[in-house]
């Protein structure tokens, strides 16, 4: 009775927060894993490879240096520095480090985003099938989600002409993904060029595109970064960091570049949520950055070859569809010709085969009829997933 009255207290922004299905399959499939089973996970998205030896060390040097204190809230100065001169060495684009802030996860970004820019008169659109963090994150700001569709058709880029038609003056921001996750499409620069043109008329409205899988490109659609049109600058928030890039998912280490009109307010969330990022993963971020990036070509190579792989496979089966990732580390095929929901295939793929893989709908309701693969496992984990999957379905 008390519990039920204290769970009446819980606000309804709270009771309105989504999740990362990805991190409810990945329990299960271990559970399934300790109880003997042969589990092939290819649910979860992050790298499969270990943080490069010279990023750990750096990380080891800094505690015994005795960088255990707190930091600036923003970040220390040299890491900001760096990633701007990063962003000039990749894309011929000045930032100053004042528009820099360093965070727990690139994930704070769209949080923080949401919070500086939602409202309850307010609408933010965002990709769908998308991650899920976006809408889950404007609900809890209180603005409406307006969802705008990432369309097999067009290689899951969206249709700039449809994506303006949903903006009204209540809209404050637009979320874009390029890479995405997880259908693994790119945004081609015709549909950006459209989209940047045509925010003119809406001079209130804020941009924030999520660029986490920027190094992972390797399709014929080349990746152009939101970065390069100088005209929308000045209302434009970056999110980009160190887990995917680096296999740093763990150290929790993230960034974004905001315009002067917001840096300082989102540095104000910052002291009050999180004081700063801790000081040794922001010392191994350093190296990272400043460090050699053959680890990343090396990653990025890897995910091209077993992305083609499960491209290859997955279009060799009868009743599945699966169109070339161009990018990021996943592959979304098209599952709609079975008798199967989404989530029913998720469930039973997981149950009977051993296979983890995450339910389009985990990702909005335009996924419904896809399944999401993540190419970041093995080769032989991914042609082995793929013979399950392939016995599965004759067993259908
Ligand atoms: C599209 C996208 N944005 C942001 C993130 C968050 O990354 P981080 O682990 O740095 O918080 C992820 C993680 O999966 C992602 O897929």
């Amino acid at each position: 009775m008390r519990m039920w009255s204290i769970l009446k207290m819980i606000t309804n922004r709270s009771l309105n927060l989504g999740t990362e299905t990805a991190f409810s399959v990945l329990a299960k499939a271990n559970k399934l894993a300790e109880q003997g089973k042969e589990i092939i996970n290819l649910g979860i998205g992050q790298p499969d490879f270990l943080t490069p030896e010279h990023i750990v060390e750096a990380g080891i040097k800094a505690l015994r240096d005795g960088h255990h204190g707190y930091t600036q809230a923003s970040g220390i100065p040299k890491l900001r520095e760096a990633v701007c001169s990063d962003i000039f060495r990749r894309h011929n684009v000045e930032i100053s480090p004042e528009n820099i802030l360093i965070v727990p996860g690139g994930k704070v970004i769209i949080f923080f985003s949401s919070m500086l820019l939602g409202d309850h008169d307010r609408e933010i659109l965002y990709p769908n099938p998308g991650f899920p963090i976006y809408e889950s994150a404007i609900r809890f700001s209180g603005a409406k989600p307006v969802p705008y569709h990432l369309n097999e058709k067009i290689g899951f880029s969206f249709s700039a002409d449809d994506l303006l038609t949903k903006i009204n003056e209540k809209t404050s921001l637009i979320i874009i993904n390029s890479p995405s996750n997880p259908t693994g499409g790119i945004i081609p620069k015709s549909e950006l060029d459209k989209l940047i043109k045509g925010l003119e008329d809406y001079p209130n409205t804020m941009l924030m595109s999520d660029e986490i899988y920027d190094q992972f490109c390797f399709g014929e659609t080349d990746f152009t970064s939101i970065l390069n049109y100088p005209s929308i600058r000045d209302r434009l928030i970056i999110l980009n960091g160190w887990s995917k890039t680096y296999a740093m998912t763990g150290w929790r280490l993230g960034y974004g570049v905001f315009p002067d009109s917001l840096i300082e307010a989102a540095d104000k969330l910052a002291v009050n949520v999180h004081s700063c990022v801790n000081a040794s993963a922001q010392y191994a971020a350093l190296e990272a950055l400043n460090g050699p990036q053959d680890c990343v070509t090396t990653m990025n190579n890897a995910f091209k070859i077993r992305s083609k792989i499960m491209f290859e496979e997955l279009n060799k089966l009868d009743l599945i569809s699966c169109k070339n990732p161009q990018g990021a580390f996943y592959c979304f095929p098209n599952i709609s010709k079975l008798n199967l929901s989404s989530l029913d295939f998720q469930n039973k793929l997981l149950e009977d085969a051993g296979v983890a893989a995450i339910a389009g709908t985990s990702f909005g309701e335009f996924g419904e009829g896809f399944l999401r693969f993540s190419c970041a496992s093995s080769e032989v984990s991914i042609k082995r997933a793929i013979e399950k999957l392939s016995l599965f379905l004759s067993n259908l």
